[in-house]
């Protein structure tokens, strides 16, 4: 792990660095409220590729900046981490859920650096009024009772029926990932995402490669929401991976890996 200054901001990020490569570097934004290390399972499964994990502003080991964060600051904060590394590359930019929502942005902010986008687990759409007030409740409430509920909330929804039943190892590791988020990035990482903008129009627009993965029981961005996104854009691609939850990398990474190796050969 390396620790840079972001925007002021102390960042944690792993990196692979291979020697070899001369393609695109490997951008991976983890979910909420999470880190790098639902990413444990792909950081040393391209060979060849250059990949950068980091743990965005307030999340895992990376400090709270003092202003609050949004989807956007967080897209200006992954190009400037790719320019403090020195990553002159082109970027295929892999988010889950709400690093897909931040791809969106960077899309939108940073696009001339980018190669490809892969979309897992995610929407393009923007917070329905009820869902976004649900979310100020949980701002709210983890800010006086601290993050243990939120874990014990989410983890139902996180995983694949068999995996919760089973209580494995990705979801007892996972449980420990959210419990031991800070209760202010939680907090802010609600507000943030619940006043994102809605991506919906921008589909049609993105003419870059793009892979769009889930689990085919994702109930958090389900496969028929995918494919709907997958419809409009132009060189998009779905495809759904059977025994997974939200978090697909991380249930069923052979299947990823395999997904992503061939997406990258093809570029
Ligand atoms: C995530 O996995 O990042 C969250 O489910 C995003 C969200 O709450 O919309």
């Amino acid at each position: 792990m390396q620790t840079i200054k972001v925007n002021q901001v102390d960042w944690q990020v792993e990196i692979r660095e291979s020697s070899e490569d001369t393609g695109p570097v490997l951008l991976l934004v983890h979910g909420f409220p999470l880190d790098h290390r639902m990413w444990r399972h792909q950081l040393d499964a391209f060979e060849n590729t250059t990949i950068v994990a980091p743990d965005l502003a307030g999340f895992g080991g990376s400090r709270l900046p003092k202003s609050p964060f949004s989807m956007e600051s967080l897209a200006d904060d992954l190009a400037a981490v790719l320019d403090t590394l020195e990553m002159k590359q082109s970027v295929v930019f892999c988010g889950l859920s709400m690093g897909g929502y931040i791809g969106w942005q960077f899309w939108r902010r940073h696009r001339e650096r980018l190669a490809a986008m892969i979309c897992c687990d995610t929407r393009a759409a923007a917070d329905a009024p009820e869902v976004a007030r649900g979310r100020e409740m949980m701002a709210a409430r983890v800010r006086s009772e601290g993050s243990a509920f939120v874990a014990s909330g989410m983890i139902p929804k996180l995983f694949a029926a068999r995996a919760i039943a089973d209580a494995t190892a990705e979801v007892q590791t996972t449980t420990t990932v959210i419990e031991g988020t800070k209760p202010e990035a939680i907090a802010q990482g609600q507000l943030a995402i619940s006043t994102r903008a809605d991506a919906t129009a921008w589909l049609s627009e993105i003419h870059l490669p793009t892979l769009l993965v889930v689990g085919a029981e994702d109930q958090i961005t389900t496969p028929e929401e995918m494919r709907g996104m997958a419809r409009q854009m132009p060189k998009g691609r779905l495809i759904q991976i059977e025994n997974a939850g939200h978090m697909a990398p991380l249930e069923q990474p052979a299947e990823f890996n395999q997904a992503v190796r061939a997406f990258l050969a093809e570029l």
